[in-house]
């Protein structure tokens, strides 16, 4: 699928984010770069499963299925579901719109993190997003292992959706330019 691997720097959110790109031909032979979003799919438009009106970028429909994965491997892991306290008591008692916003903004996020050109990040950058004192939903600070815990269970969410491994290192390797801001411990 990839030919050759190599990374640009995209200046994102209040630090670096890192778009990965390969190179691929285009009918007239010409090279073009292909971004991680591509690869996930890009903007090949499909049915949406959650509603067979509505269409959806392919590209960000994997993502938004990692990503909501991701939240429900979460919520079930005792190493981290505590910090989602907030969200996982209004799940418990029937309120989804948290979840939603969420999820939404998570995949706002990987989809403008990977390269897709029609979408953006309108969420808090990632400094506030995880600061306690800013975010009352972020229940203490994160360390880094929990951060590492954050991969693992990312991966895990990946999995279950079939990621090749070399697009979930990917992934991974966005995720990780992240850890300074997201770590605060
Ligand atoms: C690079 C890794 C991570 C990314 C990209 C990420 C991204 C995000 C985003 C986009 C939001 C929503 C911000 C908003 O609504 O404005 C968020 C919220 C949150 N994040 Fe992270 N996060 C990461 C790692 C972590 C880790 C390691 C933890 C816990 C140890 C964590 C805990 C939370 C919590 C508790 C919230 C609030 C959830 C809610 O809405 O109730 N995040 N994160």
């Amino acid at each position: 699928m990839k030919k050759s691997i190599f990374f640009s720097l995209l200046i994102l959110l209040t630090g670096s984010t890192v778009i990965f790109s390969s190179c691929s031909k285009n009918d007239e032979g010409m090279a073009t770069r292909l971004t991680l979003y591509d690869s996930l799919g890009g903007t090949t438009l499909v049915k949406d499963p959650t509603s067979s009106t509505v269409m959806i970028e392919q590209g960000r429909l994997g993502i938004r299925s990692v990503v909501d994965s991701t939240i429900f491997v979460i919520a079930a892991d005792p190493k981290l579901n505590g910090f989602f306290k907030v969200l996982l008591a209004e799940v418990t008692a029937g309120n989804t719109s948290g979840f939603a916003e969420l999820s939404k903004n998570l995949t706002d996020l990987f989809c403008a993190a990977t390269g897709s050109k029609n979408f953006t990040y309108a969420g808090d950058d990632m400094v506030t997003a995880h600061d306690p004192a800013k975010n009352p939903r972020m229940n203490g600070k994160a360390a880094t292992t929990d951060f590492d815990q954050f991969i693992t269970d990312l991966v895990a969410g990946a999995k279950k959706n079939k990621l090749p491994d070399n697009l979930i290192g990917s992934v991974g390797a966005i995720v990780n330019t992240l850890r300074g801001q997201v770590v605060q411990k």
